[in-house]
């Protein structure tokens, strides 16, 4: 029971194919940026292969770290950073239970990272973790998808495309297909990737959805206050129409 928990999700064991789908996506846009200018010492945990780590350690201002729990994943991050010539600390750890012995002005939970914390006590050690970390006028902030009852509705039985990746060990395209399975007693949706049409399961990933009050009372009932928060990353004010959630949280004073 709850191996799938025990365990990183699949979706990260390739990180080059991972780097495949996600790398192209937009980095963080100027007006973000502007959000935290000031605060230069930047905490990115769920760091990734540093899509987001990278380019914000470009800046000499600015001092990066990035955490994540995949090995593999951060191989690839610091295969990539080497190549730039930035300097990005990485650090192998949880982000529900990590002791870096120093505090930062900026700490960052970003693209559905916090789904990875499927049970309350996750969230409460993740963000004490974080309370401990951040300066006391630091800024935390989270992003993540409002939950689209329209997908949560899926039908587990149909498949849809979900990418198309190159094959780093055989050079061969690969049609990846998925399955959506959304469990409304514990608001986890899970996911299964699949060769195609065939019944091949080549990875997959559990994510808990936050609903927009679920994250505003775990960040008030852990000592936070939400400062501002963004409906989408082109700046929109936050409201029914939103499909993400941007909140810039500080400790309560
Ligand atoms: C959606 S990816 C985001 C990566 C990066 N922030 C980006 O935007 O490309 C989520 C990452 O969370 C990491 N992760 C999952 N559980 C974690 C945990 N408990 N502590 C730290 N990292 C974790 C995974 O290894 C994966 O790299």
């Amino acid at each position: 029971m709850f191996l799938w928990y025990m365990k990183n999700d699949a979706h990260y064991d390739r990180p080059e194919i991972y780097d495949q789908f996600y790398g192209p996506l937009k980095t963080l846009p100027d007006w973000f940026m502007k959000e935290i200018s000031g605060k230069p010492e930047i905490l990115e945990l769920a760091c990734g292969t540093g899509r987001l780590s990278i380019p914000l350690s470009q800046s000499p201002e600015r001092s990066v770290t990035g955490l994540d729990i995949s090995e593999g994943m951060l191989n690839l991050a610091r295969k990539k950073a080497d190549g730039q010539k930035v300097n990005v600390e990485w650090v192998q750890g949880d982000m529900r239970q990590f002791e870096l012995n120093r505090k930062f002005d900026t700490i960052l939970l970003l693209f559905n990272s916090i789904s990875h914390l499927h049970r309350r006590t996750d969230v409460e050690d993740c963000l004490s973790c974080v309370k401990n970390h951040l300066r006391s006028n630091g800024v935390f902030v989270i992003s993540a998808f409002v939950p689209a009852v329209s997908i949560l509705n899926r039908d587990p039985e149909i498949r849809q495309n979900f990418m198309e990746y190159i094959d780093p060990d055989n050079g061969k395209t690969v049609q990846v297909t998925d399955s959506y399975r959304y469990d409304p007693s514990t608001q986890i949706s899970h996911i299964t990737h699949y060769d195609g049409d065939s019944d091949h399961v080549i990875g997959g990933l559990n994510m808990k959805k936050y609903f927009p009050q679920e994250l505003e009372s775990l960040l008030h009932y852990n000592k936070f206050q939400i400062d501002k928060i963004f409906g989408s990353w082109d700046q929109d004010e936050f409201g029914e129409q939103s499909d993400h959630q941007i909140i810039f949280a500080k400790k309560m004073s």
